[in-house]
């Protein structure tokens, strides 16, 4: 039997959870890849699991990690046009806090030529997110204006990207100027920092009182009456994190006299053949802007794997602009 080494959560709770161990080497089942680990990318999620508020969904690793880059080891039985020592990252639904680690195929993509392996590893969870709930659920287009609450975030600043590269105006709120000069660098057309100012009233004077298509929010209840409010007729507001908490009161009359929708998604829950599908989707619509360099992997720090948990408290300080990387 061949062991590789792993993180685990040993209860829940703070980054003091996090242990080193020594795991089974997982086997690639039929249609799956066995990934060796070059880099993990730290998301909400994996926090929110450590905490105990978010366990892994049935089926899925106990081990955290939504996102991996590495290189092809074995592949199972059926899987064709992927070989070993081939470059990719891949959307998972646990397991990338080790070493290896086996997907299914369909949740693979190749990381192009140009760019780093490391970095790749904070591709796919956030492009995922991105794409699935911006384009093919909220359908923005050229021309829509969208509002991204936390746009110096993991998710805020893939969204800034690929909704600038979709001939979208982006407007984004953060906490402070350093995250909104770093949104603008990213390509945000307006800046607004929600500790200074009500992100409604300015978010109204940015579009000459038209509001927001689209709204991308991370904050949740807290949220909820002047997200309606800052939607434009035939407007979207999809809800992806619940920061500021889950339950609010809704005016429905406010969205009917709009024609406007709220919805609410989760990546990791989805099934497969729903991830597979959005997994395609990143690579028609993404992967081709990260190989002509036009969509840059925004990475703030790495740490290498003895130090995971300090990358924890780095992450949840919330001092970071981008994404965390992990190098086993
Ligand atoms: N539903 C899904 O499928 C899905 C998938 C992935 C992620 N998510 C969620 O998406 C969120 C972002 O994830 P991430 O990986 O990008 O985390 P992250 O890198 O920590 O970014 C979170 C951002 O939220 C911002 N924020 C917190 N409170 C805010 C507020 N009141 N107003 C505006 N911004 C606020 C923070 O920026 P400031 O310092 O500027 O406040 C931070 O930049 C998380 O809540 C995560 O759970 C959901």
């Amino acid at each position: 039997m061949t062991m590789m080494r792993a993180i685990e959560y040993q209860g829940a709770g703070g980054p003091e959870v996090l242990a080193e161990v020594a795991r089974l080497k997982p086997v690639p089942g039929p249609g799956e890849v066995l990934i060796k680990v070059e880099a993990f990318g730290l998301n909400r999620a994996d926090v929110q699991q450590r905490k105990g508020v978010y366990p892994p969904p049935p089926g899925a690793s106990d081990i955290p990690g939504l996102e991996v880059s590495g290189t092809i080891e074995s592949v199972g039985q059926g899987v064709a046009g992927i070989s070993e020592g081939q470059r990719v990252c891949a959307l998972l639904s646990g397991g990338g806090y080790a070493q290896y680690v086996a997907v299914p195929v369909g949740l693979v993509l190749q990381v192009p030529e140009n760019v780093d392996l490391v970095d790749a590893a904070g591709f796919m969870e956030v492009a995922s997110t991105v794409v699935s709930n911006l384009f093919l659920e909220a359908g923005l287009e050229q021309g829509d204006t969208v509002l991204l609450h936390g746009g110096a975030g993991g998710i805020g600043s893939m969204a800034i990207q690929l909704a600038v590269a979709a001939g979208a105006k982006v407007l984004v709120t953060a906490s402070n100027e350093e995250k909104i000069a770093y949104c603008l660098a990213l390509g945000a057309h307006g800046g607004i920092n929600y500790r200074e100012e009500d992100f409604a009233e300015r978010t109204m004077v940015l579009t000459d009182g038209a509001g927001v298509d689209v709204i991308l929010d991370v904050v949740g209840a807290k949220y909820l009456a002047q997200n309606v409010r800052v939607l434009a007729n035939n407007g979207t507001l999809v809800v992806i994190g619940l920061q500021g908490g889950a339950k609010a009161e809704l005016n429905i009359g406010a969205l009917m006299a709009k024609r406007a929708r709220v919805m609410g998604t989760t990546l990791r829950a989805r099934p497969l053949a729903q991830k597979e599908e959005i997994v395609a989707a990143v690579r028609e619509r993404a992967l081709p802007l990260l190989a002509e360099g036009s969509l840059k992997l925004s990475v703030d720090r790495r740490f290498p794997f003895p130090e995971v948990a300090a990358a924890h408290e780095y992450f949840d300080s919330g001092r970071h602009t981008g994404k965390i990387i992990v190098t086993p």
